[in-house]
């Protein structure tokens, strides 16, 4: 289920950063990745016609994910500019159907960062209807402007209910060495290793190897990265204000929801492939992270890239000042 010291090292990471505590052979499982991570919990926890929430904007695989699974998608969006949970609706939508709660914070694309009110309002309707959340957390600490990243197992009641996932693909800038973990407590994680087995067996050795390297990084790593990917936050920001955007400002992760209202395209994929071939930068359609074509008023930026390539996809942004309507 991975390596001992692995275990022991996401243990304590889970500690120190997560304010939960995980038993290393007994609540832990090593996967490809949090891809698979987050697969092998769907499988394991859900069945045919159970119902999964999933707040929209949503990481893109969740929904595929729940619909391999046999279970059905119900979705609730973060409405626009705060991406605050809607109270009402959730009390809506929530019933014995439901499963399970997937919930992504921080959140890509948004860059939102889930607020006390809104992780307390799930927890106790999980607690009310007996559901699960699997907390999707490959951002924990990518965390700007001093905004607080709680985990949702973190609070009264819910480890027993929740799968908490990660990987080093974010944290630790290894998107192509696949490895993520998921922590519960011992009885979800136990249905976990049942599907982790068949699907995957294990990651790689050598690269949990490397895994447990970046694990043992001291904080002042951890400051630094926040520090650079501030600096490349507020460059794109910057850029985004100069090629007349209106945008949501993240508080978390590495991508900017920009709003393309008045650069007189029909949608989002129009507007994408125009930026693609006549401007030179590329941007994910904003309509990918939601159900039923909603957000098409929306493209994602990443500014995850070198200072240099920032200020030069800057430079090409401005072709579309002349395109812009007040
Ligand atoms: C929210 C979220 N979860 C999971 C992943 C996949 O990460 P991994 O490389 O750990 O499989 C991504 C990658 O973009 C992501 O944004």
């Amino acid at each position: 289920w991975g390596t001992r010291e692995l275990c022991e090292a996401i243990a304590k990471r889970c500690k120190d950063f997560n304010g939960i505590e995980v038993d290393p052979e007994k609540e832990v499982v090593v996967t490809c990745g949090s891809t698979e991570a987050m697969m092998s919990s769907i499988l394991a926890v859900v069945d045919k016609d159970d119902e999964v929430i999933i707040f929209e904007p949503f990481y893109e695989n969740y929904w595929p994910d729940t619909v391999i699974a046999g279970g059905k998608p119900v979705f609730i969006e973060l409405k626009q500019p705060t991406f605050k949970v809607d109270e009402e609706e959730l009390k809506r939508v929530f019933s014995r159907k439901v499963k399970a709660v997937i919930i992504n914070n921080p959140n890509n694309p948004s860059g939102k960062v889930f607020s006390q009110q809104d992780l307390k309002l799930i927890r106790d309707l999980c607690l009310d209807y007996d559901a699960l959340v699997i907390s999707d957390e490959v951002y924990d600490n990518l965390i700007y402007d001093g905004a607080k990243h709680v985990s949702i197992a973190s609070l009264p009641g819910m480890y027993e209910r929740s799968l908490t996932i990660n990987s080093i693909s974010k944290t630790y800038n290894a998107t192509g060495w696949r490895v993520g973990w998921v922590v519960g407590c011992s009885e979800l994680i136990d249905a976990v290793k049942k599907v982790h087995d068949f699907l995957t067996v294990g990651a790689a050795h050598p690269l949990q190897k490397a895994a447990e390297k970046a694990l043992s990084l001291p904080r002042s790593y951890y400051n630094w990265l926040v520090s650079e990917y501030s600096r490349r936050r507020d460059i794109m920001l910057k850029i985004l204000d100069e090629a007349g955007f209106r945008y949501y400002k993240p508080d978390a992760a590495y991508y900017v929801l920009a709003d393309i209202t008045g650069y007189g395209f029909d949608d989002d994929f129009k507007f994408s492939e125009y930026l693609v071939r006549e401007v030179g930068v590329a941007v994910v359609p904003g309509s990918s992270f939601y159900y039923g074509g909603k957000g098409s008023n929306l493209v994602r930026f990443q500014f995850a890239r070198h200072v240099d390539t920032l200020l030069e996809a800057g430079r090409r942004l401005t072709k579309l000042r002349k395109l812009r309507q007040p």
